[in-house]
């Protein structure tokens, strides 16, 4: 996937603006300071962090997947960024020292993470005492139509995309505050702070939408893949008709979209 999610780049940080905006506000990076971004694929959020340290301070680029590091690395060092390592990293057993970051950042792949409680005490394991975790996840599904409606279109057609997505690894494992509010203070942070942002994800007309979200979502893509012609065909206008509140008269496509934001400080 690392290929598609380094090509709608421009579009991912477009739409994640507000979340992003709530992150750094957050995080609040000092100049010369080390800064941990776990799950980076392609990046979006260490070259906010990376502009913000200055050639003085230093961003570690970590993704589980290799392809994502490398088309981070690419995506970085062609905007300019030399103060940025690149690493691959799972999240449940960071490879670097004790108190070695002054900040970590985990956007949208938290609720991915089979032992997010693991991860979060990975991340307080990493961050010196007073050091910051600012992370965001997806909300219910209700909250997330251009992601749940391809989702509900296979499962209409008897195609499950497999996997309970409330489940722990599941997209919306973490979708509730109280919940992201509950890991992170058992865990062991303090001063937790939660929100919900809302977004929206534009799309010139539906078949944009859903050619752009299924790149985007490899567990979907994977099955709609497998669908014969036919059957790709009477998924996509079950999913059609599911977003038929979501088309302009004049065809464009506009989904709302809402993310939980957490944040909280090593004690
Ligand atoms: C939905 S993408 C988000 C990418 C980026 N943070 C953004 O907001 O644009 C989730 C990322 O988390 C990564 N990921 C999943 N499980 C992980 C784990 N256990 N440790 C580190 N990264 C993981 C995936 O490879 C993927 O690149």
């Amino acid at each position: 996937m690392a290929d598609a999610w380094l090509a709608h780049s421009a579009y991912i940080d477009a739409t994640g603006e507000p979340i992003q905006k709530w992150l750094m506000e957050r995080l609040d990076p000092n100049p010369g300071g080390t800064y941990l971004d776990l799950g980076a694929g392609p990046g979006s959020t260490s070259i906010a962090i990376a502009e913000k340290t200055g050639s003085s301070g230093k961003v570690i680029t970590s993704d589980l997947v290799p392809e994502m590091v490398e088309a981070a690395r690419g995506r970085i060092q062609s905007a300019g960024f030399t103060n940025v390592d690149y690493q691959v990293i799972d999240a449940q057993k960071i490879e670097l020292p004790d108190g070695s970051v002054d900040g970590a950042t985990f956007r949208f792949g938290l609720m991915l993470v089979p032992d997010a409680a693991l991860a979060c005490r990975e991340v307080l394991r990493v961050l010196r005492p007073g050091g910051k975790f600012a992370i965001a996840t997806w909300a219910g599904p209700d909250r997330n139509p251009w992601v749940s409606i391809i989702g509900l279109a296979l499962t209409q057609h008897g195609k499950s995309p497999g996997g309970n997505p409330f489940e722990p690894g599941g997209l919306f494992s973490l979708s509730q505050p109280e919940v992201v509010r509950d890991l992170l203070e058992a865990s062991g942070f303090i001063e937790v702070k939660t929100d919900t942002v809302a977004t929206e994800m534009p799309a010139s007309d539906f078949d944009e939408y859903w050619s752009r979200q299924l790149d985007l979502a490899a567990p979907l893509k994977a099955v709609f893949s497998s669908l014969s012609d036919e059957e790709a065909a009477a998924v996509k206008q079950s999913g059609r008709d599911m977003a038929a509140s979501f088309i302009g008269a004049d065809g464009r496509a506009n989904f709302p979209a809402e993310a939980v934001c957490g944040f909280g400080v090593k004690p």
